[in-house]
């Protein structure tokens, strides 16, 4: 077989990339194009759908022929159309968006909790997309009229792109179990979690295998088959090259995700904040699980300090005293939209302590970075103790790109942390699929080099123990 080529869509919370993988190990990145960012009200973040799809169209058409495509996408953000006219109901409700809060208090006041987390692995949390689905379905007056005639299709973003590539209403596995309706026991949608959230279960999409033939795609006259699905966290995961059980990433995006893999049934959490889910599943296999916990706030803390004006050149996070700004009494809690695991408590607010007239605005940006990584090292301890780590992380995204902020972590933890050269891990992952949905074996040349951070210091605990309390009084602030 001649040098195949495979085109991973990556499909983030902020942008669209189309990364073109070569066997032969050449890699190029045709184009990377950022969307809106919708916030119509406080706590509220929305995409317009057929903005992503032209940009991915766009990403593609500068694609020189590939031999199949692969789709990672941002997750638990959820699209309702008309499978008529293809067009959106409503703008994509965002994985970030918390507009359904008080149904998700009410639900766990009516005690649905247990059942939804034995189900699914999931707490519940406005973070999952069958809440955003339910307040579709009460607030957008033409989907109870589509869902009537038949029409109604809802889904993650996955499945509107699809139903517009491929012409199929379809997802996968992985992006099914991150939706709160899916059981991750019996691989099916689950009625009661549907009636639970007011979810009409025929408009959702055919669950598949996360590689295969989704459909063709038309590129300059020439279709070209889709052959992966799955949320980029977990292609990420993929792409890290883990596969068995015990091996586990950490990705530094919008937000901070850790995923493990566990093996072949639902693991057990043990009360860890930890969520048992479903990696990925291939044709003719059992499905893979895993563990997930997820920091709300990571690079998306960064951006905001960029917005009220902190600082402008992303260099400003650099240079930094040797000491930390927490052994000066400086802590900042980065729960700008709540605290995600082990907490998954939405009534937390971001938190700066320790602010005195000695501050400075470089204290501020050291400070921000210390709390990614100590919430970070809180969702890596937490791991640990339910499956033990070893002595070394592996870690990609735009802050494993920071070394103030790697040796920070690297001495909270007390552990290596090793960050691959090549950064485009998700990309990777979803390239693997592809080429192993077309029936190849998942390898192309890979640029395996790596740094390694290593601990330097062994002090930091009282700290982190400090941090720890610092964190607590974060919660119930929000207004
Ligand atoms: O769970 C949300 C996550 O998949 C989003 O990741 O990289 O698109 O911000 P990212």
């Amino acid at each position: 077989m001649p040098n195949q080529r495979y085109a991973a869509i990556d499909q983030g919370t902020t942008g669209t990339r189309v990364i073109v993988f070569s066997e032969d190990g050449t890699h190029h990145s045709p184009a990377a194009i950022a969307h809106k960012q919708i916030t119509p009200d406080s706590g509220w973040v929305e995409h317009d759908p057929m903005e992503i799809l032209g940009n991915i169209r766009l990403c593609l058409s500068d694609c020189n022929v590939v031999d199949a495509i692969g789709l990672a996408h941002q997750g638990e953000s959820i699209v309702a159309w008309d499978a008529q006219s293809g067009l959106p109901l409503y703008n994509a409700i965002v994985w970030q968006d918390q507009r359904t809060e008080s149904v998700i208090r009410q639900l766990k006041e009516d005690g649905a909790e247990a059942m939804v987390r034995e189900k699914t692995g999931l707490p519940l949390d406005t973070y999952f997309s069958a809440s955003k689905m339910g307040w579709i379905m009460r607030n957008v007056p033409d989907a109870k009229k589509l869902a009537r005639n038949g029409r109604l299709r809802l889904g993650t973003m996955d499945a509107f792109f699809l139903f517009h590539l491929c012409g199929t209403h379809a997802t996968d596995y992985n992006s099914a179990s991150r939706t709160s309706l899916f059981n991750i026991r019996t691989l099916q949608w689950d009625d009661a979690l549907c009636r639970l959230f007011g979810v009409p279960i025929e408009a959702l999409p055919a669950v598949k295998d996360n590689i295969g033939y989704f459909g063709d795609v038309t590129l300059a006259g020439k279709t070209v088959p889709l052959t992966a699905c799955i949320v980029d966290q977990f292609a990420g995961t993929y792409g890290h090259g883990c596969r068995s059980p015990g091996q586990m990433k950490i990705t530094f995006g919008t937000g901070a995700f850790l995923q493990s893999i566990t093996g072949n049934a639902v693991p057990d959490a043990a009360n860890s904040g930890l969520l048992p889910t479903l990696c990925w599943k291939l044709p003719g296999e059992e499905p893979v699980y895993g563990l997930d916990g997820g920091v709300y706030n990571a690079a998306s803390a960064i951006n905001w300090a960029r917005k009220i004006g902190l600082f402008t050149d992303i260099e400003d996070f650099s240079d930094f005293p040797n000491q930390p700004a927490i052994a000066r009494g400086l802590a900042f809690v980065p729960a700008l939209s709540g605290l995600g695991c082990p907490y998954w408590d939405r009534s937390a607010a971001g938190l700066w302590a320790g602010l005195s007239l000695e501050t400075e605005r470089k204290d501020m940006l050291q400070s921000i970075l210390e709390g990614i990584a100590v919430r970070s090292a809180e969702v890596i301890n937490a791991m640990d103790k339910v499956q033990p780590i070893g002595d070394s992380i592996t870690v990609d995204g735009g802050l494993s790109s920071n070394r103030y902020f790697k040796q920070f972590l690297s001495d909270l933890i007390q552990k290596h942390i090793v960050s691959p050269v090549n950064r485009e891990m998700t990309a990777q992952g979803v390239a693997l699929l592809a080429q192993k949905g077309l029936g190849n074996h998942d390898a192309f040349k890979i640029n395996g080099n790596h740094e390694v951070i290593t601990p330097q210091r062994n002090d930091l605990q009282p700290f982190y123990t400090r941090y720890l309390d610092i964190i607590s009084r974060s919660r119930n602030l929000r207004a």
